[in-house]
């Protein structure tokens, strides 16, 4: 049996600038893995963080300068090799929203996973009735996936906005809720949200009012992990494990955690 402890060390194949301190990593490994799944990524003498699965079925992942880990992440680049455990966590529930229109909903680092279950969408179009985008940035400089865009709405709804605009700017400006509140929500649809706890409130309160049940939104929320295997007890809320019975939660179970 594998030793979910056991760190492999992996080299990066690509690495991509997204953004301003953020970057994606082409990882040469392959993994079996779902979409909404995340790895625990490791550097001698820094530390080790989960990080999402930001694609599919490559594996890639797409990060933000934060702190320790992260910050040296950052130093490397394609040829350099991390630590890289995983994956972890229950991935998006794929057979429930299977021919469903899914709508999904992120917010800064949070489109990340989304991308992975995007990239899922486009080899598996004909498993749903459709799909619709939704991200928020605080500026168009930390829109993510840019060059990937004009792909993407060849098959489904991109709908962009930012939190601060500059001139050039001449999308939407607001939060996603907002921008959601102007959607017609399509009938028989999930919802798939990720991104700071106060956008997952306010779009799950917008989508509620355009009558979606509450059991058919996914959310996926973020806390402090050590060992990604429901061991340390770091990432708990209440009697739930975040790397064990998440990251990836129905709102109608967890909403009154978050
Ligand atoms: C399931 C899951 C998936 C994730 N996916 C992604 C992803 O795809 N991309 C991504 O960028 N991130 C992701 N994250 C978040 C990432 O794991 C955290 O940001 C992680 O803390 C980064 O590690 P670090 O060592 O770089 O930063 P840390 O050193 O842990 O610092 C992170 C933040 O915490 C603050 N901090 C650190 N120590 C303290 C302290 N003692 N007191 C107060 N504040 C403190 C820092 O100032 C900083 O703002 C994910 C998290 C989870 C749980
Ligand atoms: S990270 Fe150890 S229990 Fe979840």
């Amino acid at each position: 049996m594998k030793n979910p402890y056991a760190v492999e060390t992996v080299r990066i194949k690509k690495c991509v600038n997204e953004a301003p301190d953020v970057r994606t990593l082409l990882l040469d490994k392959k993994m079996d893995f779902n979409p909404g799944q995340f790895v625990m990524v490791s550097l001698l003498g820094f530390g080790e963080s989960a990080i999402s699965i930001s694609s599919y079925p490559d594996l890639q992942i797409t990060f933000r300068r934060a702190g320790n880990v992260t910050n040296a992440l950052f130093e490397k680049c394609t040829g350099d090799e991390i630590g890289l455990r995983g994956p972890f966590g229950k991935p998006y529930p794929l057979n429930e929203i299977a021919g469903k229109h899914i709508l999904l909903a992120s917010g800064g680092c949070g489109i990340a996973p989304i991308r992975s279950l995007l990239k899922y969408y486009l080899l598996n179009e004909n498993s749903f009735s459709g799909a619709s985008l939704f991200f928020g940035a605080r500026n168009p400089s930390m829109i993510l996936y840019k060059n990937e865009l004009k792909e993407w709405r060849k098959s489904f709804e991109v709908h962009l906005t930012v939190d601060q605009a500059n001139s050039e700017w001449e999308g939407n400006v607001g939060v996603v809720s907002l921008l959601l509140e102007e959607f017609k929500l399509p009938a028989n649809a999930a919802a798939v949200v990720c991104g700071p706890s106060i956008m997952i409130k306010s779009v799950a309160e917008t989508l509620g009012k355009k009558g979606m049940p509450e059991s058919d939104m996914i959310v996926s929320l973020e806390r402090n992990m050590r060992c990604g295997l429901g061991k340390c007890g770091r990432c708990n809320i209440a009697e739930k494990f975040v790397c064990l019975d998440g990251p990836n939660f129905r709102w109608s179970d967890i909403k009154w955690r978050v």
